[in-house]
Parts: structure tokens; C-alpha cells; sequence
């Protein structure tokens, strides 16, 4: 694999002593807000938090502190985008295993985008942020289209904008496919799961 700028060159982050050593959401919001001033990046990080969230408590019948720990990974995946977009996910992973945070949040958090950070995903949490970072920012674009928003908004419309390559033609479909080949789950269930979790987000 040839090295990407934002290549991480390591692929064990965090200390295993540090298992279960949490933020509560409260921290988390605080340092996104403090790490993230545009409230457009906001809003996509909580709403990845809040899917990753669902679908820890729902599909794999997680306890609450595992859905934290799902919910987290979700919550700052991104956080340094904006102030570090040339050292992204370098400095969210530096300050969170300075934080002595549980270092499977962490792996999520660096396998996210395995093309750009060369970190695979590894665990189900690992693999499902891969899977909705890309699509829940999709579908939030088309809800923002909509004058209703999410009101009415089915699958099949998101299907079609997939497949129509200049709608939010930065969202990379190879990055979607390649996620969606290492999980077990079809993509008409992944999206109709993100827009049931994500639209009442604020
Ligand atoms: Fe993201």
C-alpha cells in the first residue's frame, strides 16, 4: 500500500491498562466544541455518535458502557479536521491516549478511513464507523436539500443519489463499498438505521 500524507504509520494506539477509561458525553461535547468551531462538522459528529450509539444498544445488545464507548468513537472521530486537516487523526488520537482513554475507542477512531490513516478496522465498532461516516454525511446532505428534511425520506432516494455522481460528489462511493464489503449488513439497512438515528439529532 503506498503511504498517504495522513498515514498514521502505527497500528496500536492507547494502553491496555487504560480499558474502560471513559469520557462521559458531557467531556466529549465540551472538547468538540472547543476543537470544533464550525457547527456544520459539529453536527456530523454528533450525529455519527448518536448512530453509533443506536446501533451498539440495538443491533448488538450492548450495555450502557458499551454504547459509550461506541458513542464516543462516533463523537470525536473528526474532531481535529478543523483546526489539523493536514495532521487529522494524529492529534485527536495523541490527545485522547494522553487522556489515558480506553484504547479500543482510540483503534476506532484510527481505522476509520484504513485508505488515508493505514489503520483496518479490526472489531465490529472499528468496521461500523467506517460504514456510517461516509453515508451519515451523505444523507444529511440530502436531507438539507429537502424542504421537509427528513420527513418522508426513504431509501430508495438515497440509492439514487449514490448512484448519481455529482451529488455531494465528495463523498467517496469506493469508501462506501469498501465498508460495506466487510460487514454483514446490506446498505438499504444501513441507511434506513441512520436516518431513523440521526434525524432528530441537534
Ligand atoms: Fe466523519
Amino acid at each position: 500500500m503506498s503511504t498517504h500524507p495522513l498515514a498514521l504509520g502505527r497500528t496500536t494506539f492507547g494502553d491496555a491498562a487504560n480499558k474502560d477509561n471513559l469520557l462521559t458525553p458531557e467531556e466529549a461535547h465540551a472538547l468538540l466544541n472547543e476543537w470544533v468551531p464550525n457547527e456544520r462538522l459539529r453536527m456530523h459528529m454528533k450525529q455519527v455518535g448518536a448512530v453509533m450509539r443506536a446501533w451498539a444498544l440495538v443491533r448488538e445488545g450492548a450495555d450502557e458502557r458499551t454504547a459509550l464507548k461506541w458513542e464516543l468513537a462516533g463523537l470525536l472521530h473528526d474532531a481535529d479536521w478543523e483546526k489539523h486537516p493536514d495532521a487529522h487523526c494524529r492529534v485527536i488520537i495523541e490527545k485522547l491516549e494522553e487522556l489515558k482513554i480506553d484504547p479500543e475507542v482510540i483503534h476506532a477512531i484510527a481505522s476509520h478511513g484504513p485508505k488515508y490513516f493505514g489503520v483496518e478496522p479490526e472489531t465490529k465498532m472499528d468496521k461500523m464507523i467506517y460504514v456510517f461516516d461516509e453515508l451519515s454525511g451523505f444523507i444529511h446532505a440530502a436531507a438539507l436539500i429537502r424542504p421537509m428534511r427528513y420527513e418522508g425520506m426513504d431509501v430508495k432516494g438515497i440509492l439514487k443519489k449514490l448512484k448519481t455522481p455529482s451529488f455531494a460528489a465528495q463523498v467517496s462511493r469506493d469508501d462506501i463499498n469498501d465498508a460495506l464489503s466487510r460487514v454483514d449488513v446490506s446498505l438499504e439497512e444501513i441507511i434506513q438505521f441512520i436516518i431513523d438515528h440521526q434525524r432528530d439529532v441537534r
